[in-house]
């Protein structure tokens, strides 16, 4: 595709801060953000300078014409450096998903497997409520269809919401749209596995483990608990008994690939061990995991990476090696719903996505691709 016009824009995500958004020929791509990023990201720059780095040094692509991948390489090569340092991943992949976005514009996607959202339904960590754990996830995992699947986690979080006014005085939501409540971890597990089990979910965790590790120790904000790794093995091993947990992601902090690999060897045969800030959706990082049998599934955030390419070659491999891929949006979002285009086109199994507020958009979308799709079905989950 030729492009006849690229420009930047600075916009405002979910959060009230600026991002990056840039067009090229009048269809748009936009930089969502992270709160617990993972400290082998790609660099992101303020919305500015991104503004500006679009609006002058990357008008050389204007007048070219480039597949996905030859634009993503030429972004790679204009930055220079192996996690752009220099023009800011979050720049990359605002005009990496508008080239997707003009190529696919109103191009059905010629795939037919949908994936499972992995709702956000309760939260806490650095998202903002009083849990330690980060993410109280739900996989609709009877649902036939992705109608069933959105309306089942859109339940769980309705209904969870009216047991929680019972029960406390304040209810709220963070910034992924997830509930909040003065509550014990446990105690929330407690309710929402009630919940889930009427509604046919199966639940998970994002522990984000790296946000409460301070001083060799994970600091566990309500009990006053101070857990070794080996103690938090022993925990997350003892929580994904009894609640029968399907999905843990990042349960170590970033760079215990040994810890990780212990949980994925006793548990990984019924349980999804997933790396966030782990992997940060970087090759060489999941390629260590593969060596070490570190984890069996992983996150896939295109802006950890820095261009739709990059995530593409690092899905590829976990493929390959029976990782699971589980495209995932960010804590601060926009409308852009190129990651749900992009689940389809790739065939990921799941994709983490929320479950209301504006997140809608990418659920949304899936409606969308659902309805033009010949066949559309729901991806095997295994379980
Ligand atoms: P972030 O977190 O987008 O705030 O980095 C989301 C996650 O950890 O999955
Ligand atoms: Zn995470």
């Amino acid at each position: 595709m030729i492009i006849h016009e690229l420009h930047g824009e600075k916009v405002l995500d979910s959060r009230g801060n600026w991002t990056v958004k840039a067009y090229i020929n009048g269809t748009a791509g936009t930089a969502p953000s992270g709160a617990s990023t993972g400290s082998h990201e790609a660099r992101v720059m303020p919305a500015d300078k991104s503004v500006s780095i679009i609006n002058s040094k990357l008008q050389r692509l204007v007048g070219e014409s480039f597949n996905q991948a030859e634009i993503d390489i030429l972004l790679e090569s204009i930055d220079g450096t192996e996690r752009f340092e220099k023009i800011g991943g979050n720049t990359a992949i605002a005009v990496s998903f508008a080239h997707f976005n003009a190529i696919h514009k109103s191009n059905r996607i010629e795939k037919e497997i949908f994936p499972y959202p992995l709702g956000n339904i309760f939260g806490g960590g650095v998202h903002g409520g009083s849990s330690t754990f980060q993410e109280f996830l739900s996989i609709p995992v009877k649902a036939k269809t992705i109608y069933e699947a959105l309306e089942t986690n859109a339940q769980l979080h309705q209904r969870l919401r009216e047991e929680l006014k019972k029960k406390t005085k304040i209810v709220g939501i963070n910034d992924e749209g997830a509930l909040t409540a003065d509550i014990d971890d446990l105690k929330a597990l407690d309710i929402i596995t009630g919940i889930a089990e009427d509604l046919g979910c199966r639940i998970g965790l994002d522990i984000a483990a790296s946000e409460f590790f301070k001083d060799g120790k994970y600091i566990y904000r309500s009990s006053k608990k101070a857990l070794a790794p080996k103690d938090q093995l022993d925990f997350i091993i003892e929580i994904a008994e009894k609640y029968k947990l399907i999905y843990i992601e990042d349960p170590f902090e970033e760079n215990d690939f040994e810890n990780t690999a212990e949980l994925t060897k006793k548990i990984g045969d019924k349980c999804l061990i997933s790396g966030d800030d782990l992997f940060v959706t970087n090759e060489k990082r999941l390629l260590k995991g593969i060596k070490t049998g570190t984890a069996n599934s992983i996150i896939i955030k295109p802006n950890q990476a820095g261009t739709i390419s990059m995530a593409h070659d690092t899905i590829s491999l976990a493929k390959k090696h029976d990782y699971i891929p589980v495209i995932s949006h960010r804590s601060a979002e926009t409308c852009d719903s190129t990651i749900s285009r992009l689940a389809v086109l790739w065939g990921a199994p799941i994709i983490k996505a929320g479950v209301i507020d504006m997140r809608i958009s990418k659920l949304n979308e899936l409606i969308h691709l659902w309805n033009i799709a010949e066949d559309p079905r729901m991806a095997k989950l295994g379980f």
